[in-house]
């Protein structure tokens, strides 16, 4: 592997070979979403907690401080919104671009078994192309929208192992029974996404941790982040069970305490 892809992935995967990613890119197809209206001020208690930053590049040069920042994990596809077809992605900003602002890795979505189905795995396959050429990793984001009704192992492994052959380098997807086969059948580090809000933490804290027994590398959790109540106990509590091995229960004690704490 050559040093600039090494050195990229580096700045993602720690040393403990564990990742926390932030995502704040939900703006891009669902405007300015609940608790994320100001990005800005979301993200900035939780900066220090997270390993890299998922976002577009217009979020990016307006609400994150150049000279403060983490690994960015740049969204590169979009091109729609929640009132017409998700799955009808493009990509939206280029590899000089993605240099340009100094991006980790480049990030897009794949709708496996939508009617743009073809269209964003030739998407993924193009944009493994053209950043591979410059040592940018590519995480592919899996079932999004309506295909995320569809939260079971069978689909989800099918989902990941697409887009490892197509060249990711990481594939986010999401936890669902039988997650060691989602895992077990993907060539490559697999981190798992939130979806929307649950109704606890403990249920967070539980997934995250039985996601990373059954072999997943970390998370790229949003909304059960920045719409808990207490973003930062959350991120902390996380953070725990990712780098430090703490379980669920001990994620609980820490959230609690740091909740008193911010309250
Ligand atoms: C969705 O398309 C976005 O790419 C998000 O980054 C992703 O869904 C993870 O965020 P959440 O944990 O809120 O689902």
């Amino acid at each position: 592997m050559e040093w600039g892809m090494r050195n990229r992935l580096a700045q993602l995967i720690q040393p403990d070979g564990r990742a926390l990613f932030l995502p704040i890119d939900h703006g891009y197809f669902q405007g300015p979403t609940r608790k994320l209206e100001q990005p800005g001020r979301t993200l900035e208690p939780l900066l220090p907690y997270a390993d890299a930053v998922m976002l577009t590049r217009g979020v990016l040069r307006s609400s994150v401080d150049p000279t403060r920042s983490k690994p960015i994990i740049l969204r590169v596809s979009g091109g729609t919104s929640v009132i017409g077809d998700l799955s009808n992605e493009g990509i939206i900003t280029s590899i000089k671009e993605a240099i340009r602002l100094n991006a980790s890795a480049v990030s897009l979505s794949i709708f496996v078994g939508s009617e743009h189905e073809h269209q964003t795995l030739l998407n993924l396959s193009r944009l493994v192309d053209e950043a591979e050429d410059y040592g940018i990793p590519v995480m592919a984001v899996t079932a999004v929208g309506k295909e995320l009704e569809r939260r079971e192992a069978r689909y989800l492994a099918l989902c990941c192992r697409i887009a490892a052959e197509l060249g990711a380098r990481i594939v986010k997807t999401y936890y669902c029974p039988d997650f060691e086969r989602v895992v077990q059948g993907c060539p490559v580090p697999v981190v798992i996404a939130g979806g929307p809000k649950v109704d606890t933490e403990y249920e967070v804290f539980e997934f995250v941790h039985d996601g990373l027994q059954k072999g997943a590398i970390g998370v790229n959790l949003g909304r059960n982040i920045w719409q808990n109540d207490h973003p930062v106990a959350m991120i902390r509590a996380l953070r725990a069970i990712i780098h430090d091995n703490a379980t669920p229960e001990e994620a609980q004690e820490i959230y609690n305490a740091l909740k008193q704490a911010e309250s």
